[in-house]
């Protein structure tokens, strides 16, 4: 596909969007395992499936619904992604990035993310919560590679706080209001879908990972090359392979990420009262 396709499916996505939503937010907040049931304790304004967009991929992922929501959190207009897309999936890192970019050519300045992240900081017990400081990325494809998109950022952007800190500050005095415990932490993202091996993990925390899990870093990317504002929060729903020596399922991690959902919707709640 050339670039001016690509720019073109992007346009011809927001334009649908566009047309079949009453207003437009300036917030996107990208729902992961386990916030789901956040959906029904906001006001709705519109929705539209994903399936309806023109270009959007399709989520597969049992828990990852496609549609895309605009509503009021805690006061605050946003769009909700009930869902997301993967590498994992059969995506390409370009295809499961799109929708960042539609949201920025909408007029979206600052995507929230969380995850379900297995934990490689022994401190971080299964269902507790990790605000992402930093990231590697260094095993995966980059969502900026080809052609530079020149409408949305440079060819080679700057990475040195592609988390915005003000935004951390939030999240952590939120947490600190409601009393939740909230760690602070690096991501390491690997694209799956088999977990990590107990070899690859000890790897991964010489290399100063604190977390690791298989989405949100090549958003991040993509957003933080549209100059958007990124805060991405981690569900920890296992301790990563071989630190409990017990084998890894996705039972366990949906589980987990279900049992820290009171949590995280507390949370985003009392963080978005803030924006
Ligand atoms: N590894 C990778 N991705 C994950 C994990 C994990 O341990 N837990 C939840 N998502």
């Amino acid at each position: 596909m050339t670039e001016s396709d690509f720019s073109s499916r992007i346009s011809q996505a927001a334009e649908y969007i566009r047309a079949n939503m009453p207003e437009l937010a300036d917030t996107c907040l990208v729902l992961g395992s386990g916030l789901g049931p956040l959906t029904d304790r906001v006001e709705t304004i519109a929705s539209v499936s994903y399936a309806d967009i023109p270009y959007f991929p399709q989520t597969t992922v049992p828990g990852h619904e496609g549609k895309l929501i605009l509503s009021k959190l805690s006061g605050k207009l946003t769009f909700i992604m009930k869902g997301r897309f993967h590498f994992y999936e059969g995506y390409s890192t370009q295809e499961a990035t799109f929708y960042v970019r539609v949201m920025s050519k909408l007029g979206v300045k600052t995507l929230v993310m969380t995850n379900a992240a297995g934990g490689i900081n022994s401190s971080m017990k299964p269902s507790e919560l990790m605000v992402i400081t930093d990231h590697i990325s260094l095993f995966c494809d980059s969502p900026l590679r080809g052609a530079n998109l020149d409408e949305f950022g440079v060819r080679f952007p700057d990475q040195t706080q592609v988390y915005d800190l003000e935004l951390q500050e939030k999240l952590l005095s939120s947490a600190k209001e409601l009393s939740i415990p909230l760690h602070k932490g690096v991501y390491c993202y690997t694209r799956g879908p088999q977990y990590e091996t107990p070899a690859e993990i000890r790897a991964l925390k010489v290399l100063g990972a604190d977390a690791v899990g298989m989405s949100t870093v090549a958003e991040a990317i993509t957003a933080s090359h549209c100059g958007m504002k990124v805060l991405a929060v981690s569900c920890i729903t296992n301790y990563a392979a071989g630190i409990s020596g017990q084998p890894l399922c996705h039972e366990e991690v949906m589980q987990n990420a279900n049992a820290s959902s009171r949590n995280s919707i507390a949370l985003m709640e009392r963080f978005f009262s803030k924006l």
